[in-house]
């Protein structure tokens, strides 16, 4: 596991953004894995700006993202369906039916989860996962105890997952109860994974998962058993450390 110290918020994005345009120059059919939430903000605004000012192209790239709530469609303001398309795809040139994201409104969840495998692996497999990281040490929707062996599941979310995400909802009960995640085996099969921690709230989960310990308990911990691994946080978040 490899960890970069960036100063503050804007160098995290920063740093961030550009191994993702490394990657896409590197290998322009590349398939991102992408995540949502606050952290990765910053990230897509570099890349927007990048796209803007240095042209370079996502027209081949394909994405999929690591969760999507259960109940809410493309049109919510609150589906991760439509953060994704406002804060990022609309403003690169990537194909919008190349970009993938768990259908929260399937009529049968458990046969969603096992397309999403498929697809997953019938676009040749994740080359770059970004990931944020919870206050309790999940990873795109994987709480403690999940099993390191999980792939795409429907997942009751924890009431401090709920409570920590109920800032973007008008209300608490807003919140929805369930999730369509990756599960932590999907995100260990990607090729090379980023996670990214800013702030003092993410400290606590970050000295947890630098002491070591590989447990269900921490999911973030399953990233000890990667190969490829990039941790990129900035001073708050390492502050505990
Ligand atoms: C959410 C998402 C995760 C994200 C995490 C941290 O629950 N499902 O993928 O990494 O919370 O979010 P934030 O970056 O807003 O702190």
């Amino acid at each position: 596991m490899k960890l970069i110290e960036a100063a503050d918020y804007a160098d995290m994005s920063r740093q961030a953004a550009r191994m993702i345009i490394e990657q896409v120059k590197e290998k322009p059919t590349a398939v991102l894995g992408l995540a949502t939430g606050s952290t990765v903000l910053g990230v897509y605004r570099e890349l927007a700006a990048d796209h803007r000012q240095h042209g370079t192209s996502y027209r081949l790239v394909r994405t999929v993202n690591l969760d999507e709530y259960v109940g809410l469609g493309p049109d919510h303001p609150n589906s991760y369906r439509h953060y994704m398309n406002h804060h990022l795809f609309a403003q690169l040139d990537i194909p919008l039916h190349e970009t993938h994201v768990p259908d929260g409104l399937a009529a049968d969840l458990g046969e969603e989860c096992r397309r999403y495998e498929q697809l997953i692996d019938a676009l040749g497999g994740i080359d770059l996962q970004l990931l944020g990281i919870g206050r309790n040490g999940h990873i795109g929707f994987n709480e403690p105890g999940t099993p390191f062996s999980s792939t795409t599941h429907v997942v009751e979310l924890a009431a401090s997952t709920r409570e920590a995400n109920a800032r973007f909802f008008p209300s608490l009960d807003d919140v929805p109860h369930y999730a369509i995640t990756m599960g932590i085996a999907t995100i260990l099969r990607s090729r090379r994974i980023v996670l990214l921690a800013s702030g003092e709230e993410k400290a606590a989960a970050l000295a947890r998962l630098f002491e070591g310990i590989v447990s269900p308990e921490l999911p973030a911990s399953a990233l000890h058993l990667h190969p490829d691994v990039t941790i990129i946080a900035d001073q708050k978040a390492l502050s505990l450390i």
